[in-house]
């Protein structure tokens, strides 16, 4: 093959005269009136490329190009003589070709990258490298190619080495399950994958290393979600020697750099509010600030209504709250109803409604909150045409999950979000810990290793639902994009939370001993944070499906389905690691 001279993004005007070298896919290919016209794709982009009849072979051959097509051409840039594209960079040129090599024929694709977007997702998946080449997910993968590279420039200006730690190791908690992987020499033991590198950064710290940064995958076998895989990536850092002021702003420096370099906008200071603020405005620790529809406590109007429904919740220590839906008075019955469906998700038992109307509140559950509609419409703000949602249950925390995640869905159905609005926050002074019903016991909201809010350090067995953390997460537009803590560095502070955990001395010692043993020989204060990766490109690139921003993501039920996995194993492979499948469960036969 004759050396490529441009790729196929880069002729320009100045280029005319010259004889030139490209190679690349058919991306598309018509004839007018014997004259043949490819377009040849490479990754920099698209090159018309022209075949006349005087071209002799190289013409006859271009016949028989089809779709993605590999092939190679030499000939001469010229001017376009159909007239400028003004959609192409190259569009002002064309290449009059007079050899072709046709590098390799492909079958007929089962879809084209132009036409990727028609076919369903599993199709796309199943033949990946065809997916890859469209140029939405070449630019993508580009941009998080850049991302990454900016991450690293930036670490290493401020003093960060990277540093690799294992794969096989011991479950590392983050609240998730583990990926565990059998180990052939010590028969009946597992490795899990880990959930994030958070032990061996905190012993990096320990050994001296200041700062540690790692772009890297993390397994949690969780089902996955629009933003959520199982096996992942984060930035991945921490500090010694700091405070969480320090660890924020150096996070904020790096997000400011990535948002002006990829996007040229600017991050304006981020502001911070408290979890308790974020739960109570906007019934979510990862509040979408772009749009309004706050939440507003109305327990005490309500609770003076003959509303069964408002004062069964309330006397139960529940209360009410309500969200104004600006103009939601024109939604049907029908439309409300399927509101009060979807909300039932969220533990709801129902979602009652009112409209304003004349200055008073007219249809749902009008004719019981009439003599409290002036308290109401003063509460919530509401002005005719809008539409008031109420959340009520026995349970605060349901109310504001409820109406967290109605006020969220509605400004997507109702459009009131702005495309190029990034709304920035930090959410700090979460508590350490928090009652979980199912389990009966105290949970770390993030994990065992984040350091109390040290006036509360006295309380940690007396009243632990008041203790706060050092804990700090990264909100972009409703999504977290980052979470991180100072870690407690103190053995004994570290045993009480575990022990306040349900975590006892032997567990905590079987499963953490060398935490604990690291803490006692000079563990230096230290904190740090994990940025999802692909949860920072998804929002560059404008995409809600976290599948677009991976090279090969899998699908909803885990799959990798291009190279199928995950797949059944051989006898052999099982006996080696001394495995036995559950009968029932076997699929080597099926498959
Ligand atoms: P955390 O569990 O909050 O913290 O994770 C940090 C960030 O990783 C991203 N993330 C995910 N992205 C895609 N798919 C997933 N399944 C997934 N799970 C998490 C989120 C999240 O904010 N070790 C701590 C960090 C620390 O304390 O320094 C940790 O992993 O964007």
């Amino acid at each position: 093959m004759t050396p490529r001279t441009h790729t196929c993004g880069q002729l320009r005007q100045d280029d005319i005269g010259q004889t030139v070298t490209l190679a690349g896919w058919v991306n598309n290919y018509r004839d007018h009136g014997g004259v043949r016209f490819i377009d040849l794709r490479d990754r920099e982009g698209i090159t018309q490329v022209v075949f006349h009849p005087e071209a002799g072979d190289a013409h006859t051959l271009a016949q028989k190009l089809r779709h993605e097509d590999v092939i190679a051409v030499t000939g001469k840039c010229i001017v376009r003589e159909g007239g400028e594209n003004p959609k192409l960079p190259t569009g002002k040129i064309e290449v009059d070709v007079t050899s072709l090599t046709v590098l390799n024929k492909a079958e007929t694709p089962p879809f084209t990258p132009d036409d990727a977007h028609k076919v369903g997702e599993e199709t796309r998946l199943r033949y990946r490298f065809i997916d890859l080449r469209s140029p939405r997910l070449q630019d993508i993968l580009r941009t998080r190619h850049r991302v990454t590279k900016i991450m690293r420039d930036y670490l290493d200006e401020h003093g960060f080495y990277e540093i690799e730690t294992p794969f096989l190791c011991k479950s590392t908690p983050e609240g998730a399950r583990d990926f565990l992987v059998p180990s052939r020499l010590q028969p009946g033991a597992f490795y899990a994958l880990p959930q994030s590198p958070q032990l061996f950064k905190q012993m990096l710290m320990v050994s001296g290393f200041e700062r540690y940064c790692q772009i890297v995958r993390c397994f949690r076998d969780e089902d996955p979600r629009a933003d959520r895989q199982a096996e992942f990536t984060q930035l991945d850092l921490e500090m010694s020697f700091v405070t969480q002021d320090d660890v924020m702003a150096i996070n904020e420096g790096l997000v400011r750099r990535i948002w002006k370099e990829v996007l040229d906008v600017d991050v304006p200071p981020i502001p911070r509010m408290s979890y308790a603020e974020a739960m109570s405005r906007f019934g979510s620790d990862r509040p979408d600030l772009r749009f309004g529809m706050e939440l507003v406590d109305v327990t005490e109007p309500c609770g003076r209504t003959e509303f069964k429904v408002f004062t069964g919740a309330i006397g139960k220590g529940g209360c009410v709250n309500a969200i104004r839906v600006p103009g939601g008075a024109t939604m049907s019955r029908k439309e409300t109803d399927a509101l009060a469906e979807w909300v039932k998700q969220f533990g709801a038992g129902g979602l009652p409604v009112t409209k304003i109307e004349g200055g008073s509140v007219s249809a749902g559950i009008a004719k019981f909150i009439e003599p409290i509609a002036a308290d109401l419409i003063a509460a919530t703000g509401a002005e005719d045409g809008d539409l008031l949602c109420f959340g009520v249950d026995a349970r605060p925390a349901v109310v504001r999950r409820v109406l967290g995640e109605l006020r969220v869905k509605l400004a997507h159905d109702l459009k009131l979000i702005r495309e190029d609005d990034w709304q920035w926050v930090w959410i700090v002074d979460f508590p350490l810990v928090e009652w979980s019903e199912e389990h009966k016991r105290w949970d770390s909201l993030h994990h065992p290793f984040t350091a109390p809010a040290d006036d509360d350090l006295d309380r940690l067995e007396s009243d632990p639902a008041n203790v706060k953390s050092k804990a700090y997460d990264l909100v972009l537009n409703g999504s977290e994009l980052g979470g991180g803590s100072v870690r407690i560095h103190s053995p004994q502070v570290q045993q009480k939370v575990f022990a306040l955990l349900g975590i006892g001395e032997d567990e905590a010692r079987e499963k953490f001993g060398f935490l604990l043993d690291a803490l006692k020989y000079g563990a230096p204060p230290h904190g740090g944070i994990a940025f999802g990766l692909d949860r920072v490109v998804m929002h560059l690139c404008r995409t809600d499906n976290i599948r677009d921003v991976i090279a090969f993501p899998k699908t909803q039920t885990g799959a990798d389905v291009m190279t199928a996995a995950p797949s059944p194993v051989d006898l052999t492979q099982l006996n080696e690691l001394s495995l036995r499948v559950q009968t029932h469960h076997r699929r080597d036969r099926e498959v």
